[in-house]
């Protein structure tokens, strides 16, 4: 048997309802917004992760999937969107237009990495990026799509950290102080440590084995490095998150693993029961100098990403009930095979007109057919046979109440529309209300259980 790569996974069956659930509400938040969805290629010149993510990135060092195309061109797998949208950006001249450009995406990364829970060597990552603006308030809002999008989904447990890089000037300024602070220390620290103080001394703070070492928690923090100009401009970022009400907490450490990075950095933690130690749902940041360093003009830019797979897996441990679609309206059961070419006919029309429906396709016997009803979640079946078809006629079942009815054919989009528009999702009518002894009755109807506010020992 041949089995799926390592760190891969299938979307399938109630796992890939959840996604779909959860990429149709990044499309309607993403209209709210008026970002524009974009689509790069999977795979792209080495030379632009290397040049654009970073040399001394453990995602451009270690992570890479690289690889020689059959016209020996050094081709990436992307292990991330932002690099592919500033190529983008810059090759189509986007540059031209009334900026900013804002863009979104959902799509698959692959970094070769240890798979463990949170952490897959193909993954799907939405995000976004604001390309054309210096503005705080785009810091901001930025930051604020995350929030506002899992709390559309219902996750409860999220806290945001932000740091603040500052530019240029302050990032070498803290850089050296990095240099001279881990010198001394160097024999204390891990081999890719090592490395890294002489490339980027920054990763050293990102570093997953030093994580602990007090030396890395006593090392200098961004903040006491910013010039003014980079102080004030955090400040700003800090007051336009209050005006839109998003709690955060500053992280003086938050350096981020990719090299773009300059003032505003952001993560975001689900603190959800369970999750482990890959607990950063989503993360990013300012980096203006990306385009130069891509070949294309001065442009401030900002954006995030969030890992679709982590987010699902958050809302999975907190229980939250996704409104996924798992049932048929409508499921079409015949026996003969006069019956059976009514019923393609049938399914495609009322297909046509809007319903969600299945049949049967097993030549299984009417018994099996409810069955297979059952475990569609029919809400109505409609049982075709030749004497009722004779007359243009068709049997119609509620399948919750078993109620059944015969309708004209001429009159069974009318039937449906009564019957289906104004039902409940539970089968009940609108209505009815559920009360507490479990039974449905109309909503002013006087149950007499003994329950508070319900008051009800009568079957229905
Ligand atoms: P990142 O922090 O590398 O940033 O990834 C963003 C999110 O992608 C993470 O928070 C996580 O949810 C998910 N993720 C990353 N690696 C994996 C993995 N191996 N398995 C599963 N999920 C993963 C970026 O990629 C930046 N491009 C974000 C950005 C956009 N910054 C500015 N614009």
């Amino acid at each position: 048997m041949i089995t799926k790569p390592k760190g891969c996974h299938d979307l399938v069956g109630i796992e890939a309802k959840k996604w779909k659930y959860v990429e149709k509400v990044i499309d309607s938040l993403m209209e709210r917004y008026n970002y524009t969805y974009a689509r790069t290629p999977i795979f792209e010149s080495s030379e632009l992760f290397h040049r654009g993510v970073g040399e001394g990135t453990d995602i451009v060092t270690k992570e890479t999937y690289d690889f020689k195309d059959r016209g020996e061109r050094n081709i990436t797998l992307r292990p991330e969107g932002t690099a592919g949208i500033v190529r983008s950006y810059i090759e189509n001249k986007m540059y031209g237009e009334p900026g900013p450009v804002k863009v979104y995406y959902n799509g698959t990364m692959y970094r070769y990495e240890r798979p463990q829970s949170g952490r897959d060597r193909e993954f799907t990552q939405f995000g976004v990026e604001v390309l054309g603006s210096n503005d705080p308030l785009v810091d901001a809002e930025v930051i604020s799509i995350p929030v506002l999008l899992y709390k559309m989904l219902g996750l409860k447990g999220i806290v945001v950290k932000i740091n603040s890089l500052g530019d240029k000037e302050s990032r070498d300024n803290y850089r050296d102080a990095l240099v001279k602070y881990f010198k001394p220390h160097i024999k204390d620290l891990c081999e890719d440590c090592v490395e890294r103080l002489k490339k980027n001394p920054l990763r050293i703070l990102d570093c997953k084995v030093d994580k602990d070492n007090p030396i890395l928690k006593n090392a200098p923090k961004t903040i006491d490095y910013l010039n003014e100009e980079s102080k004030k401009r955090f400040e700003e970022v800090k007051s336009f998150l209050e005006e839109l009400e998003i709690d955060y907490e500053v992280d003086e450490r938050l350096v981020r693993g990719l090299d773009y990075y300059n003032h505003t950095v952001f993560e975001i933690e689900a603190s959800v029961e369970g999750f482990g130690s890959n607990n950063v749902i989503g993360a990013g940041g300012r980096y203006n100098g990306l385009v130069e360093t891509l070949d294309g003009p001065e442009t401030s830019c900002m954006g995030f990403a969030t890992g679709i797979g982590r987010l699902v897996q958050a809302l999975d441990l907190e229980k939250v009930d996704m409104p996924i679609i798992d049932d048929v309206e409508l499921f079409v059961m015949y026996v003969s095979d006069t019956e059976k070419k009514y019923a393609a006919s049938l399914v495609q029309y009322l297909r046509a007109n809007g319903y969600r429906v299945d049949t049967e396709y097993t030549g299984r016997g009417l018994k099996a057919q409810f069955k297979q009803a059952d475990r569609l979640n029919a809400k109505y079946l409609i049982i075709l046979n030749d004497e009722d078809l004779k007359n243009d006629e068709v049997k119609i079942k509620n399948n919750k109440t078993k109620e059944e009815e015969t309708v004209s054919v001429d009159y069974l989009l009318y039937y449906l529309d009564e019957h289906l528009s104004e039902e409940d999702y539970d089968g009940y009518e609108e209505d009815e209300h559920e009360c507490h002894c479990g039974h449905h009755h109309e909503e002013n109807h006087e149950c007499h259980c003994g329950h508070k506010n319900c008051h009800c020992n009568e079957e229905d």
